[in-house]
C-alpha cells in the first residue's frame, strides 16, 4: 500500500479596509489598486484544510464541507501547478526527499462559518489550501512568496496568508512578480481592535466579483478617479493610521472606501447593487451612534454583498453592540423595505 502524506493548516478570513476592485491582468490576477484589510481571528471564522497525497490517488480532488468540488478550474489548475513546481525545485536540489510533487492530491476542507454568508469564503479557502500544500511540500514559509501564489486563487486571499493588518501591493510588473501581499503589523499591534459581522443576508450574492470588477473596469468613468487619484492617498494615509493606532483616521478612511467602492459599482454600466436597504440603515445607524458620540467610535464596511463588518475599539464594545441590537429590529421603520431581524444575525465580536 503506497504511503499517504499529508498537512493540515487553516486560513483566515480577511476583511478589506481600503477595497481591492479592478483587475489589470486577468490571468495572473493583478489589481488594478492596492488594497488594506484585517485579518479577523481564526478560532471564529476560518478554513481547515488538510492536503494529501499519494501515489495510489487518481486524480486531484476536493470537498468542501463534505461536498464534491472541481480542482480543473482555471485557478486551482494554475495554484496546484505553481506548488508542485516549487516542490519540484526542492526535489532536485535536495535528493533525499521523497518524490511526490506529480502525485495526485486530496484536498478536505472544512469551513466554520456559514458559506453562503458571503463572509468572504474563497479569501480563507484559498490561503488554507495554499498553506496546507506549502506544509505538505514542506516549502519555505515566506509568505510573500506564497501569497503570489494565492492571489492568482482568489485576490483577497492573498491578504489571508498574514494575521493583523495586511497590505497587498499591487506591484507594476507584467509578470505580476511583485504583486504580493505584507503585514503592516501583527494583531498585537492594535489589541483593542475589534470587529463584529453582521449577516443582512445569507444570500449568494448577485453579480459575483469577479464579473463585477471586470464591469466597472469597462465602464465606469469614476472608477479612473478612484485608482489614480483616491487610493493612492487612503493607501499611505490607512497605513499610518493603523501604525499610529488612530482610530478617528482609520474609521473615516474604512467608511470613505465602502463608499467609494460602492459608489464605482453603482457608476458601472448596467449598475451593480450590492447594498441593500437593511445595509443602508446599519450606515445610518452607525453615523448617528458616531454624531451621538461626538467622535468616530465605530465603522462599517460592506464588501461585495449586503453583509457589514462594524470596526470599534473594545472600550466601546457594550454601547455599540448594545446599541446595534436594540436598533436593528428597529431597522424596518426606517425604510419600505421589510426588515427580517432573524436574517439579520449579529455575530459576537471577536478580538483580530
Ligand atoms: C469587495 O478576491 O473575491 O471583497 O480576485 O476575482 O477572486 P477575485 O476577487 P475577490 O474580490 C474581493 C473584492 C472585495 C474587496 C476586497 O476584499 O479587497
Amino acid at each position: 500500500m503506497p504511503e499517504i502524506h499529508y498537512a493540515t493548516s487553516t486560513g483566515p478570513v480577511n476583511i478589506a479596509t481600503l477595497k481591492y476592485w479592478g483587475k489589470r491582468d486577468k490571468d495572473l490576477n493583478l489589481p488594478t489598486n492596492n488594497s488594506i484589510s484585517v485579518t479577523l481571528d481564526q478560532n471564529d471564522l476560518k478554513t481547515l484544510t488538510t492536503a494529501s497525497c499519494s501515489e495510489s490517488f487518481k486524480e486531484d480532488h476536493l470537498w468542501i464541507n463534505g461536498e464534491t468540488y472541481s480542482l480543473e478550474t482555471p485557478r486551482s489548475i494554475q495554484v496546484l501547478k505553481d506548488l508542485r513546481s516549487l516542490r519540484e525545485e526542492l526535489e532536485i536540489s535536495n535528493n533525499e526527499l521523497p518524490k511526490i510533487s506529480q502525485f495526485k492530491l486530496h484536498i478536505i476542507s472544512e469551513n466554520n462559518f456559514p458559506t453562503a454568508a458571503g463572509l468572504a469564503s474563497s479569501a480563507a479557502g484559498f490561503a488554507a489550501l495554499i498553506s496546507s500544500v506549502a506544509k505538505l511540500y514542506k516549502l519555505p514559509t515566506d509568505y510573500s512568496e506564497l501569497s503570489k501564489i494565492a492571489r492568482k486563487g482568489s485576490g483577497s486571499a492573498c491578504r489571508s496568508l498574514f494575521g493583523g493588518y495586511v497590505a497587498w501591493e499591487m506591484g507594476n510588473l507584467e509578470n505580476g512578480e511583485d504583486s504580493k501581499a505584507i503585514q503592516i503589523a501583527d494583531r498585537k499591534h492594535w489589541p483593542t481592535m475589534k470587529a463584529a459581522i453582521l449577516v443582512v443576508s445569507d444570500m449568494k450574492k448577485d453579480v459575483p466579483s469577479t464579473s463585477g470588477m471586470q464591469l466597472t473596469v469597462k465602464t465606469s468613468d469614476l472608477f479612473q478617479y478612484r485608482i489614480n487619484e483616491v487610493v493612492p492617498k487612503r493607501y499611505i494615509e490607512m497605513k499610518e493610521s493603523i501604525l499610529n493606532k488612530n482610530f478617528q483616521k482609520f474609521a473615516e478612511l474604512t467608511m470613505k472606501d465602502s463608499n467609494s467602492f460602492h459608489s464605482v459599482c453603482l457608476d458601472s454600466y448596467p449598475p451593480i447593487f450590492y447594498l441593500n436597504d437593511t445595509s443602508k440603515n446599519i450606515i445610518k445607524l452607525i453615523n448617528l451612534l458616531n454624531e451621538a458620540a461626538g467622535k468616530l467610535i465605530a465603522a462599517y464596511t460592506f464588501d461585495a454583498g449586503p453583509n457589514a463588518v462594524i470596526y470599534y475599539e473594545e472600550e466601546n464594545q457594550d454601547y455599540v453592540l448594545g446599541m446595534l441590537y436594540k436598533f436593528f429590529d428597529k431597522l424596518d421603520g426606517w425604510s419600505n423595505d421589510k426588515f427580517n431581524p432573524a436574517n439579520a444575525k449579529i455575530f459576537d465580536s471577536f478580538p483580530l
